[in-house]
């Protein structure tokens, strides 16, 4: 194929390109995305498409055009007007993940404005948008002015990718989940950039996730991905550091929609169950970088003390409040959080041997989930709106039930007796309750000892331990 830069680009050329094997350069990879934005290419082409990327993989040349093709797919945001830092946090994807309820009012509360631009559920893994559109009347699809009114006014607004911004990512993100392709180092670098390069950001904090929940399964390939997504955000002139952390196991207790809410919000309130104290301490972490990159203290360390100090005065549930109050979400229901759900059949998993909780695939426990509900089980469905949220058309997305998901009542590590409460399943309907109890019961293992720890936080890349990594990284 000739791809001259006065040549006509077609996007079977393209795709069969991928497919055997070619690096693809800018100027196609712009066509990928503005056609995606744009729907001007066909869901069958961008789906074959991905799965060539998928196999053939993307070369980092290639991966930095896309990121920055589906970047300029929309319009961008310009938060520095604001008069404060811009820095988000924005994860790989994990189980149980709800670190944004806590880091975003955390990092706002101290003087930080956070433009969050979050994803439904993806694969295995739950979604920051489908949880809190559990809250009645809570908008996640807002325009750009919108977004940029709640920022000004909250310190914090988080929504989806909308037509406006990130299209390319919208339709992409979409299509992924729908075609077994999400996870591949340069999908998901360009995916998860795109939309934080377009809300104007000054700094930028990557959680990346490893162990059995992560999508990538391998160390050295969650750490190549930490170093690309570190290396690929800089270059574009966003500050920005990756930590690994363990989803070994889901984060917190809860895994689900409103259930995940929940449980954030106990912690805003200043609650301390010992289920939620990974989350809590993760959260702390991670709201400690986004201070310290957005200048409101000397060290992450000291980030992390501010951090605690909201969490503890308040100060960041009132900031959640107030978005949530500012995007149309009705506060009512965190009154009796108990009182609004209402799942519509509810199980109660007995332990099945005795033993200490020694392993968990934490990818099957995600698949559960999303199984009793909580998840999307097949694209095209008409596009109800669920509740508040995102009423667009063109993504057909089949709504999920807010009250499905699952708690889980021992974590790693826990000796358990058979019979006592292990975990309590949610579901829509009573027959959707046999698979996901079915698929809980095999991915957990007992063991006669207790197993080694996994540490939450193992490595931190910046920009010049990213750099090192990829120029010593034989790939
Ligand atoms: N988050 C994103 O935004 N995109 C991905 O592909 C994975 C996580």
């Amino acid at each position: 194929m000739q791809s001259d830069s006065d040549s006509a680009l077609h996007m079977i050329d393209i795709l069969r390109k991928k497919r055997d094997g070619g690096e693809l350069d800018a100027r196609e990879l712009s066509f990928v995305a503005a056609g995606a934005a744009n729907g001007s290419i066909q869901e069958a082409e961008l789906a074959a498409w991905l799965m060539a990327a998928w196999i053939r993989g993307l070369s980092r040349e290639e991966t930095r055009a896309l990121t920055l093709a589906m970047c300029d797919s929309g319009e961008k945001s310009s938060p520095a007007r604001l008069g404060k830092q811009a820095v988000n946090k924005h994860s790989t994807g994990g189980v149980g993940d709800k670190t944004s309820f806590l880091v975003a009012p955390l990092a706002a509360a101290c003087g930080v404005a956070v433009p969050m631009i979050s994803g439904r559920a993806l694969g295995h893994t739950g979604g920051t948008l489908d949880k809190l559109e559990a809250i009645p009347g809570y908008r996640t699809a807002l325009t750009l002015a919108e977004f940029e009114a709640v920022v000004a006014k909250c310190g914090v607004s988080m929504i989806g990718q909308t037509d406006q911004l990130a299209p390319a990512d919208r339709r992409l993100y979409a299509l992924r989940d729908r075609t077994g392709t999400v996870e591949n180092p340069g999908l998901l670098c360009a995916s998860i950039l795109s939309k934080n390069l377009a809300t104007g950001l000054d700094a930028l904090v990557l959680d990346v996730k490893t162990g059995s929940g992560a999508f990538l399964r391998k160390r050295e390939d969650c750490e190549f991905l930490a170093a690309l997504l570190v290396a690929t955000a800089e270059a574009a002139g966003t500050r920005t550091v990756a930590l690994l952390t363990d989803m070994g196991q889901p984060l917190g207790r809860a895994a689900g929609n409103w259930i995940e809410l929940v449980e954030a919000v106990e912690l805003l309130r200043g609650q301390r169950p010992p289920w939620s104290e990974d989350l809590r301490e993760l959260s702390l972490i991670l709201a400690g970088w986004m201070i310290h990159l957005g200048m409101q203290a000397e060290t992450p360390e000291a980030g992390y003390a501010r951090a605690e100090k909201a969490l503890l005065d308040g100060s960041a549930l009132r900031v959640f409040l107030a978005m949530i109050e500012a995007q149309g979400g009705d506060l009512r229901v965190f009154d009796d959080p108990a009182a609004f759900h209402k799942p519509g059949a509810t199980e109660v998993v007995a332990a099945w041997e005795s033993g200490y909780v020694a392993r968990m695939d934490t990818a099957a426990l995600g698949w559960a989930v999303q199984r009793t509900g909580a998840g999307r089980e097949k694209a095209g469905d008409p596009a109800v709106a669920h509740r508040g949220g995102d009423r667009s058309p063109s993504l057909g997305l089949e709504p999920v039930d807010p009250h499905a998901g699952i708690l889980f009542h021992a974590r790693l590590g826990a000796r358990v007796e058979r019979g006592q409460p292990f975990a309590t399943l949610f579901a829509t309907r009573p027959e959707l309750l046999a698979e996901p109890v079915a698929i809980l019961k095999r991915a957990i293992h007992f063991s006669k000892s207790p197993p080694n720890a996994v540490p939450l936080m193992s490595r931190v890349f910046t920009r010049e331990e990213a750099e090192k990594y990829l120029q010593d990284a034989v790939r």
